[in-house]
């Protein structure tokens, strides 16, 4: 067993509270193994092989670049996607919600929305805190400062209503939004004192006053640090391993993998799959494609080198798999149980909600094969839906082969799933195996 992986991963969620810590988390990561940063407003220069660089957009999407040996048009590229975003709340504007209470004081809650397909109930009872960006006041208008924020104490919880006043809870509850999962931040003497209660604490913790934030996207997280549990420490209990997981392996493998490559390897962790991704860090986004084409004209090629370089690529389309639940036997497919500890997990599904079909699907396998790695298949019940995932989205922009993948986890969108340490080695295991071919 590997425990630098493990730790690792472990010290890597606890540091990424929400997306754009996580892309602070991974460019740290990339910069303390010699990759430099490009602008991607600034022409990209030369790309020889050996070079190593990434791009970030919007600072909650980031794409990082080893340029092989053979010229991208020649061999095209080996890359790795993966998602910065989990589901969380985000903080309304003019979040504080003021009431009364008998002895004249007031207790204020947090006016928030969803983000993603949260498991809300999972959220209740637990110290949350919050994390993002805010943007400052500067003399440029069109440039605002954006400071990452995150309080690190348990500042505020969502509480749930006590069984004594819904004795029918344990039957199921449904949750409104709006009405149920409001936070708790304070109790206040007056309304006076809520007045931009969280404003204040934010302002306070990047150096500034309240009248320098003009704006923010702040979100809620799980102070809990993540951990291992089980007999033999086998299990991990985390938030956001879907998809911070596989964003640590992809780096994890990026980093180890051969220093010059025969074919160029990319890394792309994109934002907002939660949501749908189609925003402009998102896998929907044409960024992406501009920087391989951008590349590929650094190395003397034109519109048909770049064509020809997508026909070459390869991608593995990496987001966490579901793993068999043996609470729920019945919700499975009859006879493919993707086990947590049994390795990656090939996705796929006749619909082509996921990318793999047979060919990518055998490549990812002969991958696994040469790692030493063992993999599963995952197939839907055929009466459950089921989720989509990167592949198919950014294949809009670029047409390559690819695989969907994923390690197995329970529990997929709870605020704290649980997935495989074993899994996790394997998988950086197949990605370096991948990177290097
Ligand atoms: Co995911």
């Amino acid at each position: 067993m590997n425990d630098s992986y493990i730790n690792g991963l472990l010290d890597f969620i606890n540091c990424s509270p929400v997306n754009f810590w996580a892309v602070k988390s991974a460019v740290e990561l990339l910069e303390a193994n010699g990759f430099e940063r490009f602008d991607a407003a600034l022409p990209i220069g030369k790309c020889n092989a050996g070079d190593k660089f990434y791009v970030t957009k919007n600072d909650s999407s980031v794409y990082a670049f080893k340029i092989g040996k053979k010229a991208v048009a020649e061999n095209g590229f080996h890359i790795i996607c993966a998602h910065s975003d989990s589901p969380t709340f985000r903080i309304k504007p003019n979040p504080e919600i003021v009431s009364g209470v008998a002895d004249g004081g007031c207790i204020v809650r947090l006016n928030t929305e969803v983000y993603g397909g949260a498991i809300l109930n999972t959220w209740f009872d637990r110290p949350l805190s919050v994390a993002g960006r805010v943007m400052l006041r500067t003399d440029n208008p069109m440039e605002p400062k954006s400071v990452l924020v995150r309080i690190e104490r348990p500042l505020m919880q969502i509480s749930n209503l006590a069984i004594h006043f819904n004795r029918q809870v344990n039957d199921g509850v449904k949750l409104s939004k709006q009405k149920d999962t409001l936070p708790i931040l304070a109790l206040v003497n007056d309304r006076l004192e809520a007045d931009n209660a969280l404003l204040k604490v934010v302002a306070k913790e990047v150096g500034g006053e309240v009248g320098d934030v003009i704006d923010f996207d702040l979100y809620l997280y799980d102070t809990t640090p993540a951990c291992t549990f089980g007999l033999s420490n086998e299990f991990i209990s985390a938030g956001r391993i879907d998809d911070l997981s596989m964003v640590h392996a992809g780096l994890t493998a990026l980093i180890n993998s051969d220093e010059l490559p025969e074919t160029t390897q990319v890394l792309a962790v994109f934002d907002n799959e939660e949501t749908g991704s189609q925003t402009k860090q998102g896998a929907g986004s044409p960024f992406l494609s501009h920087l391989i084409r951008r590349i590929v004209m650094a190395q003397g090629g034109d519109w048909d080198s770049y064509c020809r370089a997508i026909e070459k690529a390869f991608m593995i389309s990496a987001d966490n798999a579901h793993a068999w639940h043996p609470n729920y036997s019945e919700k499975y497919d009859p006879t493919n149980h993707p086990v947590l500890g049994g390795g990656p997990v090939i996705k796929f599904n006749a619909a082509q909600k996921y990318a793999s079909d047979a060919q990518s699907a055998a490549v990812f396998a002969q991958i696994c094969e040469r790692a030493g790695v063992p993999y599963q298949r995952f197939v839907n019940h055929s009466d459950v839906a089921g989720g989509s995932t990167l592949g198919n989205i950014l294949a809009s922009s670029l047409p390559m082969r690819g695989v969907d993948m994923g390690n197995p986890v329970l529990a997929m969108h709870s605020v704290r799933e649980t997935a495989s340490v074993k899994d996790h080695e394997y998988c950086i295991k197949a990605f370096i195996q991948f990177y290097n071919l």
